[in-house]
Formats: structure tokens, sequence, C-alpha cells
């Protein structure tokens, strides 16, 4: 009647889920999306035995929790095969006085390779990039996977709007779920939280909060992940980029076609060409399925340029990378 094997047998086609680097980010993504049963999870890392003991940890949580989802931890790519979402959250993380840019040249070469090896493996995956600095890790990927635009997509502006709403909840005193908050631009300390755009139960936050106390929050939003890396001093914030990337599996899965702040390809939208940059997407089952080109005012704009150049800069970097292999 029972049969004794590694993996359960399936009878309904449950969707593959592979987190790249097990590190703080991958191992708590892997958590939430077996807590959430999202899908079957394959944790893949370079350090021997460690993704292994990790994966068997969250399938034994699965009795507790009430969980059925099967997991698997590997150090190699063919666990992976055929995954319908693959994150990729390998690479080093930001140290105190590091700043995201600085991790560019190691983490150009780490995930290049990983997304190389995921073309071969898992051609129709959609990629959700983690690795900083966030927009020209994006950018490495699209180039070394030759996937196209609708299937690359950066994690960050979930976060950072996450936090923007954190703080307005905090502020206001009033429940996190009536916010909506709006972040554009980079992964970096020129991201443009918009107080325009922000709404509180549908109010404008312009409306609730004086300028001056405005202007602390949008500080505090820009300097989240430093905020983070400064009191944990041995690695950068993981629970709250965990909870990010499984918003944004789910609305994949779900094909929710949620609408997210989320680093795209822009081809001409909000006049950047050719450039990963935060900007609203619809999430859905193709990946992005659309990008939304909102009205903004002449400070949004030249914030959102000064941030799309630091982007830019990156790129130019990373174009010299590639180049000399
Ligand atoms: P971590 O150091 O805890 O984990 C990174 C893992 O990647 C390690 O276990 C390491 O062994 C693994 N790794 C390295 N090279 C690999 C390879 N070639 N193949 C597979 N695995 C490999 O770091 P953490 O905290 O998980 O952060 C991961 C990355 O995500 C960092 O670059 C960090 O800056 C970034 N990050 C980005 C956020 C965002 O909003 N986009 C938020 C939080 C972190
Ligand atoms: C963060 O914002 C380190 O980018 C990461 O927490």
């Amino acid at each position: 009647m029972f049969s004794i094997g590694k993996q359960k047998e399936l009878s309904v086609a449950r969707k593959k889920i592979t987190v790249i680097g097990a590190g703080n980010v991958g191992a708590t993504t892997a958590q939430r999306l077996a807590e959430k049963e999202m899908g079957d999870v394959v944790l893949l890392d370079i350090v021997q035995d460690m993704p292994q003991g990790k994966a068997l940890d969250i399938l034994e949580s699965g009795p507790i929790y009430g969980y059925n989802t099967s997991i698997i931890g590997t150090n190699g790519y063919e666990e992976t095969r055929n995954s319908d979402i693959v994150i990729i959250t390998s690479g080093v993380a930001r140290k105190p006085g590091m700043s995201r840019d600085d991790l560019l040249k190691i983490n150009t070469g780490i995930v290049k390779g990983v997304a190389e090896n995921v073309a071969k493996t898992s051609p129709n995956a959609i990629l959700i990039l983690v690795s900083n600095p966030l927009d020209a890790m994006t950018y490495v990927a699209y180039k070394a996977s030759r996937f196209p635009k609708n299937r690359i997509i950066g994690m960050a502006g979930v976060l950072d709007a996450a936090r923007f709403s954190a703080f307005i909840a905090l502020e206001l005193n009033v429940s996190v779920e009536n916010i909506h908050a709006f972040v554009l631009g980079g992964h970096g300390d020129t991201m443009v939280p918009s107080t325009r755009y922000t709404t509180v139960a549908g109010v404008p936050l312009e409306d609730l909060i004086p300028v001056a106390r405005l202007e602390a929050i949008v500080k505090r939003t820009r300097e989240g992940g430093a905020e983070i890396v400064n009191l944990l001093k041995t690695g950068s914030a993981f629970y709250a980029p965990s909870a990010a990337v499984v918003d944004m599996v789910e609305a994949i899965i779900k094909d929710k076609k949620k609408i997210l702040p989320c680093a795209a390809l822009c081809e001409g939208e909000y006049g950047i060409d050719s450039l990963f940059v935060g900007v609203p997407v619809k999430l859905g089952a193709k990946g992005i399925e659309q990008i939304f080109e909102i009205k903004l005012n002449a400070d949004e704009s030249s914030a959102l340029k000064r941030s799309a150049d630091a982007v830019k800069t990156l790129c130019e970097q990373v174009d010299k990378l590639l180049a000399t292999g």
C-alpha cells in the first residue's frame, strides 16, 4: 500500500521551484515556499551537504506545520531540471561599510555562471533575481540566459515598498494592510519612494503626514537595507526579502495579474532604454505581462532618471566584466 522512496509520488502536477543559494535569503525563501505549499522546492548551493541539510530540516517541519511540500537539497543542476521558476540568491551579501555596488564584480561572476546553468537545464523557467546589486545582476542574468524579457524579473521594489509601508503604518498607527506604497527606480540609495502615489485606505499619503516627517520616512526607506546590515553586522536582511520573493512567486503561480514594483527590462518606458529598473508591472503566469507607465511630475522624473543613470553606470561595468570573461 505504501511505497518507500526519497520523494513522494504525485498524481497532481505541481510547479517546480528552484532556489539557488541556500544562505539566509535562499533558505528562508525555501521555508516560506514550503509553508505556503507553492510547489515542490529544490534548494541548491555550492557548499557540500548544507542545502541537503536545510531542505531535510524544512521537510521535517511539514508534519508540525501541516504542509506536504516536497523539498530536496542539492549541489548540482540535474535535480533542478525543468523548473518552472528559479530564484537566484547566490552571491555575497553586504557587510557593514560595504555598498551593494561593492558586490558587483564577485556577484557578476556567480550570477553569470548560475544563469548559464539554469538556461541549459530549465530553458522555460521564469527567473527571479535577488543577488545584489539587484538591477545589474538582473541584467547579467538576462545576458547570460538569453531568456525573453518577460521571464527575467528582479526582486527589490516589493521589499522597498514593504519597508515604506511598515514605516508609514508605524507613523500613523494603522494596519499595514491599509497602505499601498509606491516605489520606483533602482534598488539602491537613489530609489524613488513616491509620496504622491502612496495611499492609506485610499487617502493620499501627503494629506496625512507633514512634509518633514515624510522626508524622514522616505530617507529611512532608502536606507532600509543598510539599517538592517548595521544591526546584524554579519550579513543583510532576509526575512522581508524572502517574503517579497514569495509574494512574486505566488502572483506568477496563481496567475494573479498582480501589480507589483519589480525590476523589469525597460525599452523606452519612462525614457529608460535597455536597463532593468524598478517599475510597476503586472505579474502573472507568463512572468512580466505588462509594464505600467504612469505619469510622473518633474521631480519624480528627474529622481527616476538619476536612479536609472546609477543603474546604467553599473551595467556599463558589467558589460566590461562580461566582455573580459
Ligand atoms: P548568504 O551569504 O547568506 O547566502 C548566499 C549563498 O550563496 C551562500 O550559501 C553561498 O554558498 C551561495 N553561493 C555562492 N556562490 C554560489 C554559486 N555559484 N552557486 C550556488 N550558490 C552559491 O547571503 P544572503 O543574505 O542570502 O544574500 C544573498 C544575496 O541576495 C546577496 O547578494 C544579497 O546582497 C542579496 N540580497 C538582495 C536583496 C534584494 O532586495 N534584492 C535583499 C536581500 C539580499
Ligand atoms: C536589502 O535591501 C541587502 O539589498 C538588501 O536589505
